[in-house]
């Protein structure tokens, strides 16, 4: 399964994709802000793994961090730019400046990724395989998610705009819509305040989907797996939450 190089590494999407990967066989590149967690990760998923730390909204950051992944392991195959992080606030009395910030880590990000990455497919003549972490966000909007959802709509027509221009040489170009996974973004105490103030249990309102089943950041990493392998696949979103009518992509 080739060279990976996957960012907010560090986190519970990140690591649990870095994991899946390195299972199979890739070698992996954990790329995070927080450099000694994605250390960390690195060297727990071991096959060689490496951790970078590397602030995403840097774009010298980013270059530095595939040039290094290029000369450890001769190139990246396949990119998860999954590094986000969420904003919250009725969207008519928002500070510009925090959407600003949210569009910095949450689109422009992705950008600095995929541009990083088609670099170096053309750099290989290889093609490769660009995902993108979005957000039910994308296609459904949360009360006071404006600031998280919009630059997550952006990236999810990011991919497809990757998907339409670079499909000629062989790279293709998907997204993963999840949504409700344990993780930083959603700690154990968001969800213990959250089922509270909806007057249901916590193991409900983390099933509160079509399948009544709590998503996992290892069934996100599976998403990505899945696309990676999907040789004819390309500006395809794939949801992954457990079902949910009014966020399901028309
Ligand atoms: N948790 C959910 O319910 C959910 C649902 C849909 C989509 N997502 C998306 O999944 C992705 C991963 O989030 P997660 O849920 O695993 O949360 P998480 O907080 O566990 O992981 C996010 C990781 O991104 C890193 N990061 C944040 N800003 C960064 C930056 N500027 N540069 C480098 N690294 C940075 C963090 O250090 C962290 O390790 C995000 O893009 C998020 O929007 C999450």
């Amino acid at each position: 399964m080739k060279k990976l190089l996957v960012t907010g590494g560090a986190g519970a999407i990140g690591a649990a994709t870095a994991k899946l990967f390195a299972a199979q066989g890739s070698h992996v590149v954990v790329v995070d802000m927080h450099a000694d967690k994605a250390e960390e990760i690195a060297k727990n998923i071991g096959n060689a793994a490496i951790g970078i730390g590397a602030d995403v909204t840097d774009a010298a950051a980013v270059r530095a961090a595939f040039d290094k992944a290029r000369d450890v392991f001769g190139g990246v195959d396949i990119v998860v730019s999954n590094a986000g992080a969420a904003w919250e606030g009725k969207i008519g009395e928002l500070e510009d400046a925090t959407l600003r910030k949210s569009f910095e880590l949450n689109f422009f990000a992705h950008q600095s990724v995929a541009q990083n990455a088609v670099r170096l497919f053309k750099q290989q003549g290889t093609g490769g395989v660009l995902l993108f972490n979005a957000s039910k966000q994308a296609v459904n909007p949360g009360a006071n998610f404006g600031a998280y959802g919009l630059p997550k709509a952006a990236t999810l027509f990011l991919s497809r705009q990757y998907a339409l221009d670079y499909g000629s040489i062989g790279v293709r170009s998907n997204a993963v819509n999840a949504d409700r996974i344990r993780s930083g973004l959603l700690t154990d105490e968001m969800i213990a305040n959250r089922s509270t103030s909806r007057g249901v249990s916590e193991k409900d309102y983390m099933g509160g989907n079509l399948l009544g089943l709590e998503v996992r950041a290892e069934d996100v990493a599976q998403a990505f797996l899945n696309h990676a392998l999907a040789e004819r696949t390309t500006a395809d979103v794939t949801t992954v939450d457990g079902g949910n009518i009014a966020a399901a992509l028309r």
